[in-house]
Protein backbone atom coordinates (compact mmCIF):
# COMPACT_ATOMS: atom_id res chain seq x y z
CA UNK A 1 0.00 0.00 0.00
CA UNK A 2 2.91 2.34 0.62
CA UNK A 3 3.77 1.70 -3.09
CA UNK A 4 0.40 2.79 -3.90
CA UNK A 5 0.34 5.93 -2.25
CA UNK A 6 3.82 6.81 -3.99
CA UNK A 7 1.72 6.87 -7.16
CA UNK A 8 -0.88 9.76 -5.71
CA UNK A 9 -0.19 12.70 -8.26
CA UNK A 10 2.58 15.61 -6.68
CA UNK A 11 0.06 18.09 -5.90
CA UNK A 12 -0.70 20.32 -3.15
CA UNK A 13 -3.85 18.03 -1.88
CA UNK A 14 -1.77 14.59 -2.36
CA UNK A 15 0.87 16.10 -0.45
CA UNK A 16 -1.71 16.71 2.19
CA UNK A 17 -2.62 13.29 2.48
CA UNK A 18 0.73 11.83 2.58
CA UNK A 19 1.15 14.40 5.77
CA UNK A 20 -1.97 13.83 7.59
CA UNK A 21 -3.05 10.05 6.82
CA UNK A 22 0.09 8.92 9.52
CA UNK A 23 2.11 6.20 9.35
CA UNK A 24 0.03 3.89 11.87
CA UNK A 25 -3.34 4.32 9.57
CA UNK A 26 -1.36 3.54 6.69
CA UNK A 27 0.15 -0.09 8.57
CA UNK A 28 -3.08 -0.85 9.63
CA UNK A 29 -4.44 -0.67 5.80
CA UNK A 30 -1.97 -2.74 4.44
CA UNK A 31 -3.08 -5.63 6.71
CA UNK A 32 -6.28 -5.43 4.17
CA UNK A 33 -6.17 -8.17 1.50
CA UNK A 34 -8.50 -6.02 -0.81
CA UNK A 35 -9.05 -8.59 -2.93
CA UNK A 36 -10.72 -10.82 -0.90
CA UNK A 37 -12.80 -7.96 0.56
CA UNK A 38 -14.10 -5.95 -2.05
CA UNK A 39 -15.74 -9.73 -3.23
CA UNK A 40 -17.49 -9.77 -0.53
CA UNK A 41 -19.61 -6.50 -2.05
CA UNK A 42 -18.65 -6.87 -6.27
CA UNK A 43 -22.18 -7.53 -7.76
CA UNK A 44 -20.58 -9.86 -10.47
CA UNK A 45 -22.39 -7.89 -13.05
CA UNK A 46 -22.01 -4.28 -12.05
CA UNK A 47 -21.18 -2.30 -14.79
CA UNK A 48 -19.85 0.92 -13.86
CA UNK A 49 -21.11 4.03 -15.50
CA UNK A 50 -18.35 6.10 -18.10
CA UNK A 51 -18.99 9.41 -15.64
CA UNK A 52 -17.44 7.01 -12.78
CA UNK A 53 -14.82 5.49 -14.58
CA UNK A 54 -13.42 8.24 -16.73
CA UNK A 55 -12.29 10.74 -14.34
CA UNK A 56 -9.79 10.75 -11.35
CA UNK A 57 -11.42 11.89 -8.13
CA UNK A 58 -9.76 14.36 -6.27
CA UNK A 59 -6.42 13.48 -7.70
CA UNK A 60 -6.54 9.84 -7.15
CA UNK A 61 -6.48 7.59 -10.11
CA UNK A 62 -9.32 5.72 -10.83
CA UNK A 63 -10.98 7.59 -8.19
CA UNK A 64 -13.26 5.45 -6.48
CA UNK A 65 -12.58 2.36 -7.79
CA UNK A 66 -9.05 2.45 -5.84
CA UNK A 67 -7.91 1.35 -2.38
CA UNK A 68 -6.63 5.00 -1.82
CA UNK A 69 -9.81 6.48 -1.93
CA UNK A 70 -11.29 4.91 0.74
CA UNK A 71 -8.10 4.34 3.35
CA UNK A 72 -8.18 8.56 2.58
CA UNK A 73 -11.72 9.61 2.56
CA UNK A 74 -12.11 9.72 6.79
CA UNK A 75 -8.60 11.68 6.96
CA UNK A 76 -9.44 14.05 4.29
CA UNK A 77 -13.15 14.74 4.93
CA UNK A 78 -12.76 17.01 7.99
CA UNK A 79 -10.37 19.61 5.65
CA UNK A 80 -13.58 19.22 3.07
CA UNK A 81 -16.03 20.28 5.57
CA UNK A 82 -15.22 23.28 7.30
CA UNK A 83 -16.08 24.34 10.36
CA UNK A 84 -16.62 21.25 11.82
CA UNK A 85 -17.40 17.75 9.91
CA UNK A 86 -19.26 16.52 13.19
CA UNK A 87 -21.15 19.40 13.30
CA UNK A 88 -22.45 19.07 9.67
CA UNK A 89 -23.67 15.29 10.08
CA UNK A 90 -25.17 16.26 13.07
CA UNK A 91 -26.97 19.17 11.40
CA UNK A 92 -28.49 16.90 8.94
CA UNK A 93 -29.62 14.21 11.24
CA UNK A 94 -31.40 17.05 13.52
CA UNK A 95 -33.14 17.43 10.06
CA UNK A 96 -34.93 14.33 10.38
CA UNK A 97 -38.57 14.95 11.30
CA UNK A 98 -40.29 11.30 11.40
CA UNK A 99 -39.50 7.78 13.04
CA UNK A 100 -38.36 5.63 10.04
CA UNK A 101 -38.05 2.33 9.96
CA UNK A 102 -36.13 1.46 6.71
CA UNK A 103 -33.17 4.04 6.18
CA UNK A 104 -31.13 4.14 2.66
CA UNK A 105 -28.29 6.31 2.80
CA UNK A 106 -27.23 6.52 -1.21
CA UNK A 107 -23.71 6.76 -1.71
CA UNK A 108 -22.62 6.16 1.41
CA UNK A 109 -18.87 5.93 1.49
CA UNK A 110 -17.15 4.80 4.32
CA UNK A 111 -20.46 4.74 5.92
CA UNK A 112 -19.97 7.69 8.64
CA UNK A 113 -23.55 8.98 8.29
CA UNK A 114 -25.15 5.78 7.67
CA UNK A 115 -23.72 4.35 11.22
CA UNK A 116 -25.06 8.22 12.91
CA UNK A 117 -28.24 6.70 11.58
CA UNK A 118 -28.12 3.51 12.52
CA UNK A 119 -26.85 5.17 16.24
CA UNK A 120 -30.13 7.18 16.10
CA UNK A 121 -32.67 4.59 15.44
CA UNK A 122 -31.22 1.93 16.50
CA UNK A 123 -34.85 -0.12 15.76
CA UNK A 124 -34.67 0.73 12.41
CA UNK A 125 -33.27 -1.19 9.27
CA UNK A 126 -30.24 0.98 7.79
CA UNK A 127 -28.64 0.27 4.34
CA UNK A 128 -25.76 1.86 2.46
CA UNK A 129 -25.19 1.88 -0.45
CA UNK A 130 -22.34 2.99 -2.70
CA UNK A 131 -20.57 2.02 -6.23
CA UNK A 132 -17.81 1.52 -4.87
CA UNK A 133 -16.42 -2.38 -3.05
CA UNK A 134 -13.40 -0.55 -1.68
CA UNK A 135 -15.91 1.90 0.30
CA UNK A 136 -17.89 -0.46 1.38
CA UNK A 137 -14.83 -2.24 3.00
CA UNK A 138 -13.83 0.35 4.75
CA UNK A 139 -17.86 1.16 6.04
CA UNK A 140 -18.47 -2.03 7.05
CA UNK A 141 -15.01 -2.30 9.10
CA UNK A 142 -16.29 0.87 10.99
CA UNK A 143 -20.06 -0.72 11.30
CA UNK A 144 -18.79 -3.51 13.27
CA UNK A 145 -15.95 -1.92 15.22
CA UNK A 146 -19.07 0.60 16.45
CA UNK A 147 -21.17 -3.04 16.65
CA UNK A 148 -23.93 -1.43 14.61
CA UNK A 149 -25.44 -3.46 12.26
CA UNK A 150 -26.02 -1.86 8.42
CA UNK A 151 -26.92 -3.53 5.54
CA UNK A 152 -23.91 -2.61 3.00
CA UNK A 153 -24.69 -3.25 -0.65
CA UNK A 154 -23.27 -2.06 -3.70
CA UNK A 155 -25.08 -0.46 -5.96
CA UNK A 156 -26.24 2.83 -8.43
CA UNK A 157 -27.69 4.91 -6.54
CA UNK A 158 -29.92 6.08 -10.13
CA UNK A 159 -30.43 2.83 -10.50
CA UNK A 160 -30.78 0.61 -7.55
CA UNK A 161 -33.27 -2.18 -8.62
CA UNK A 162 -34.94 -2.24 -5.52
CA UNK A 163 -38.70 -2.13 -4.98
CA UNK A 164 -41.37 0.88 -5.11
CA UNK A 165 -41.94 2.43 -1.13
CA UNK A 166 -38.78 0.50 0.26
CA UNK A 167 -37.92 3.23 2.78
CA UNK A 168 -39.13 5.99 4.59
CA UNK A 169 -35.71 8.02 4.83
CA UNK A 170 -33.56 8.62 2.60
CA UNK A 171 -29.92 10.52 3.02
CA UNK A 172 -28.10 11.72 0.09
CA UNK A 173 -24.84 13.22 1.75
CA UNK A 174 -21.89 14.64 -0.51
CA UNK A 175 -23.06 12.54 -3.10
CA UNK A 176 -24.26 15.31 -5.99
CA UNK A 177 -21.12 17.25 -6.65
CA UNK A 178 -19.24 14.47 -7.55
CA UNK A 179 -21.39 13.38 -11.09
CA UNK A 180 -22.97 14.89 -13.51
CA UNK A 181 -26.12 17.03 -13.47
CA UNK A 182 -28.12 14.57 -15.25
CA UNK A 183 -27.35 12.06 -13.07
CA UNK A 184 -28.22 13.95 -9.62
CA UNK A 185 -31.88 14.15 -10.98
CA UNK A 186 -32.14 10.56 -11.78
CA UNK A 187 -30.91 9.79 -8.43
CA UNK A 188 -33.80 12.15 -7.09
CA UNK A 189 -35.93 10.92 -9.50
CA UNK A 190 -35.22 6.92 -8.03
CA UNK A 191 -35.14 8.90 -4.02
CA UNK A 192 -39.17 9.61 -4.90
CA UNK A 193 -39.90 5.61 -6.00
CA UNK A 194 -38.35 4.34 -3.54
CA UNK A 195 -39.95 6.30 -0.59
CA UNK A 196 -43.05 5.34 0.79
CA UNK A 197 -45.70 8.17 0.76
CA UNK A 198 -44.66 11.19 3.14
CA UNK A 199 -41.43 10.09 3.51
CA UNK A 200 -38.50 12.21 3.94
CA UNK A 201 -35.31 12.61 2.06
CA UNK A 202 -32.63 15.27 2.81
CA UNK A 203 -29.59 16.11 1.03
CA UNK A 204 -26.39 17.37 1.89
CA UNK A 205 -23.90 19.14 -0.37
CA UNK A 206 -22.33 22.57 -1.26
CA UNK A 207 -24.77 25.23 -1.73
CA UNK A 208 -24.91 25.37 -5.59
CA UNK A 209 -24.76 29.07 -5.61
CA UNK A 210 -21.90 29.83 -2.93
CA UNK A 211 -19.83 26.94 -4.94
CA UNK A 212 -19.81 28.98 -8.61
CA UNK A 213 -17.83 32.06 -6.83
CA UNK A 214 -15.07 29.10 -5.47
CA UNK A 215 -13.40 27.72 -8.40
CA UNK A 216 -9.99 27.37 -6.72
CA UNK A 217 -11.56 25.40 -4.19
CA UNK A 218 -12.84 22.41 -6.61
CA UNK A 219 -9.71 22.74 -7.90
CA UNK A 220 -7.71 22.52 -4.88
CA UNK A 221 -9.59 19.29 -4.04
CA UNK A 222 -9.66 17.85 -7.81
CA UNK A 223 -13.21 17.41 -8.19
CA UNK A 224 -14.49 16.62 -11.80
CA UNK A 225 -17.83 17.34 -11.06
CA UNK A 226 -18.25 20.19 -9.18
CA UNK A 227 -18.45 23.26 -11.30
CA UNK A 228 -21.64 21.23 -13.65
CA UNK A 229 -23.13 20.90 -10.00
CA UNK A 230 -22.37 24.53 -9.32
CA UNK A 231 -24.52 25.44 -12.52
CA UNK A 232 -27.48 23.41 -11.53
CA UNK A 233 -30.44 23.72 -8.98
CA UNK A 234 -31.07 21.26 -6.49
CA UNK A 235 -34.43 22.85 -5.06
CA UNK A 236 -35.43 22.83 -8.75
CA UNK A 237 -34.46 19.00 -9.66
CA UNK A 238 -36.65 18.66 -6.12
CA UNK A 239 -39.69 20.53 -7.23
CA UNK A 240 -39.62 19.01 -11.19
CA UNK A 241 -40.46 15.38 -10.10
CA UNK A 242 -43.01 16.59 -7.45
CA UNK A 243 -40.98 16.68 -4.23
CA UNK A 244 -43.02 18.72 -1.68
CA UNK A 245 -42.72 20.73 1.33
CA UNK A 246 -38.93 21.95 0.18
CA UNK A 247 -37.09 23.27 2.47
CA UNK A 248 -33.11 24.71 2.08
CA UNK A 249 -30.94 25.80 5.12
CA UNK A 250 -27.23 27.08 4.61
CA UNK A 251 -24.31 25.59 6.54
CA UNK A 252 -21.45 26.71 7.82
CA UNK A 253 -19.46 28.92 4.76
CA UNK A 254 -20.63 26.65 1.69
CA UNK A 255 -22.86 23.83 2.47
CA UNK A 256 -26.83 23.54 2.57
CA UNK A 257 -28.88 20.74 3.74
CA UNK A 258 -32.30 20.25 1.81
CA UNK A 259 -35.48 18.59 3.18
CA UNK A 260 -38.27 17.47 1.14
CA UNK A 261 -41.15 14.99 1.03
CA UNK A 262 -42.75 12.64 -1.07
CA UNK A 263 -46.46 13.48 -1.67
CA UNK A 264 -49.65 11.14 -0.31
C1 LIG B 1 -17.83 12.24 -1.45
S1 LIG B 1 -18.30 10.60 -1.15
C2 LIG B 1 -19.61 10.82 0.04
C3 LIG B 1 -19.69 9.67 0.99
C4 LIG B 1 -20.69 9.82 2.14
N1 LIG B 1 -22.04 9.95 1.69
C5 LIG B 1 -20.33 10.95 3.06
O1 LIG B 1 -21.21 11.72 3.43
O2 LIG B 1 -19.17 11.04 3.47
C6 LIG B 1 -19.18 10.16 -2.59
C7 LIG B 1 -19.51 8.68 -2.66
O3 LIG B 1 -20.48 8.49 -3.67
C8 LIG B 1 -20.20 7.29 -4.35
N2 LIG B 1 -20.85 7.33 -5.66
C9 LIG B 1 -20.55 8.12 -6.71
N3 LIG B 1 -21.39 7.90 -7.71
C10 LIG B 1 -22.27 6.96 -7.27
C11 LIG B 1 -23.41 6.32 -7.84
N4 LIG B 1 -23.83 6.60 -9.07
N5 LIG B 1 -24.07 5.40 -7.12
C12 LIG B 1 -23.67 5.09 -5.85
N6 LIG B 1 -22.60 5.66 -5.26
C13 LIG B 1 -21.93 6.58 -5.96
C14 LIG B 1 -18.69 7.22 -4.39
O4 LIG B 1 -18.23 5.91 -4.61
C15 LIG B 1 -18.33 7.78 -3.02
O5 LIG B 1 -18.20 6.77 -2.08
Amino acid sequence: MLNNLDKIPQNIFAKMIEIVIGKEKITWYQTINWKQEIARFQSIDMVYPFYYTSVNYHGIEKGYLNPIAAITYDTITPFATLPSERWLRQCLLKTITLKPEKILDLGCGTGTTTIDLKKTFPEALVMGLDLSPYMLVIADKKSQKSKQEILWKQGLAEATEMPDFSFDLIIISLLFHEMPQATSQKVIQESLRLLKPQGQLIILDANQSRLRHLKWLTQLFREPYSATYAQGNVIQWLEKVGFLDIKAKAMGGIYQITSAYKPE
